[in-house]
């Protein structure tokens, strides 16, 4: 499946950081107190996001079943469908699954709900119950996951499941149709937000200059506007609307345009990291000094200045919409590894060697041109917006 093979849900690591800091939702929901004369504004609530990782997990609370079981849901643009593990299956999370048996609303079904990830796969039956998230509430069909594959884990996260906020390929909303879909009918404002902040540190341990100063949040039918700078820049979804992407129209590398042949970037807040067509990947590490392809397939750059607690200044950035949108230095790399941990393979010596968060994904579909998929290291720095009518993602620098 298209949208599925863009969803890179990786394992939060076992170190879960539970970051959830509620914002001020005030200044959203409610009107100025003296603004009479100006038309009501939707009363949009953003709903705040527990970061795991830190910054490998965004996750939701999702109501599900009457009475409502409360479960955490990972926030992922890049797959339509909810899904989450039956409470039958033990050991993937800290936390419960869901007990259909439990529910007075729960209608099961026979047919079979089966999700391919870039990093495994899930299966199982689909069924319906009611769903809330924030206040709103719908009947909803969602896979009841009894068999996960292996790669699917939640190890040290309470996470029971997945909340695809993507598209899904055409005619998709009138067989099962995304929660998203169904609840923006009641929406007077056709899009939602997303702002994933950063943990406390970066992956070398030294704060963030702004940590701490907003929370990540998910907003339906609006945005939250105190949490980007300036006004968003919208740019139409590239071919047809199956998932969130965007023609690219090219990839520079400390300021230098690169030949990567890739044609369009998605928007995937469900992967830890940024994947992308081999190829491209490759044209795209060839333009950094000293980047090197490891024998396990992924790339490592040299960390210079890691010694003085920074990342190396790669200086990546991709233009989308005739803009380029820069992937800040700290999100480029994922931690330091030291010379030994390669058995010799390693060129360079004793330096030590930074995993890019850029990678390759090997198994890219022959039907999909080269792309990137712009993972969580793109989005801790760019707000972004997804509209339904025209359909459209906007970008605006987070604060
Ligand atoms: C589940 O969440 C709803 C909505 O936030 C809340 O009213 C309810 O008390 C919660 N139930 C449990 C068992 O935590
Ligand atoms: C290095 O060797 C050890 C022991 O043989 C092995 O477990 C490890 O995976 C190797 N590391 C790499 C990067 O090849």
């Amino acid at each position: 499946m298209v949208p599925s093979v863009l969803a890179l849900v990786l394992a939060a690591g076992a170190a879960a950081s539970p970051l959830a800091r509620h914002i001020d939702t005030d200044a959203d929901a409610h009107p100025q107190p003296y603004a009479r004369r100006a038309p009501p504004r939707p009363c949009t609530t953003p709903l705040p996001l527990t970061n795991y990782g830190p910054d490998l997990t965004y996750a939701i609370t999702l109501s599900l079943g009457t009475p409502a079981q409360n479960l955490t849901f990972v926030v992922d643009t890049g797959s339509p469908d909810v899904w989450v593990l039956s409470s039958a299956v033990a050991g993937l999370s800290t936390g419960p699954g869901f007990d259909g048996a439990a529910s007075s609303s729960f209608v099961g079904s026979s047919e079979e709900f089966h999700n391919v990830y870039g990093s495994g796969e899930v299966r199982g039956a689909w069924a319906s119950d009611v769903v809330c998230l924030g206040s709103k509430c719908v009947r909803q069909a969602f896979g009841v996951i009894d068999a996960p594959g292996p790669g699917v884990t939640f190890e040290g996260t309470p996470v029971a499941g997945v909340l695809g906020l993507d598209w899904g390929l055409p005619g998709r909303e009138q067989v099962h149709a995304p929660l998203w879909r169904q609840l923006s009918q009641a929406w007077g404002d056709k899009q939602f937000g997303l702002r994933l902040s950063r943990g406390p540190t970066d992956y070398f341990g030294e704060p963030f200059a702004r940590a701490g100063a907003v929370g990540s949040s998910l907003t339906l039918g609006g945005l939250n506007r105190a949490q980007y700078a300036g006004t968003l820049h919208y740019i139409p979804l590239a071919g047809t609307t199956d998932f969130w992407r965007v023609a690219l129209g090219g990839v520079r590398v400390a300021g230098r345009p690169v030949d990567t042949g890739a044609l369009f970037a998605a928007l995937d807040s469900g992967s830890s990291i940024i994947s992308g067509h081999p190829a491209s990947v490759a044209a795209l590490y060839a333009a950094v000094p000293g980047a090197w392809l490891s024998p396990g397939g992924r790339y490592f750059v040299p960390c210079d200045g890691v010694a003085g607690g920074s990342a190396p200044r790669l200086g990546v950035g991709f233009v989308l919409g005739g803009r380029e949108y820069a992937l800040a230095d700290a999100d480029a790399v994922l931690g330091a590894f030291g010379a030994a941990a390669f058995n010799g393979t390693a060129p360079g010596g004793t330096q030590l060697w930074c995993m890019g968060s850029i990678q390759p994904f090997y198994a890219w579909p022959d039907y999909l041109p080269p792309a990137f998929v712009l993972g969580i290291p793109f989005l801790k720095s760019w707000y972004s917006a997804y509209r339904l009518a025209p359909p459209a993602i906007g970008l605006a620098r987070a604060v």
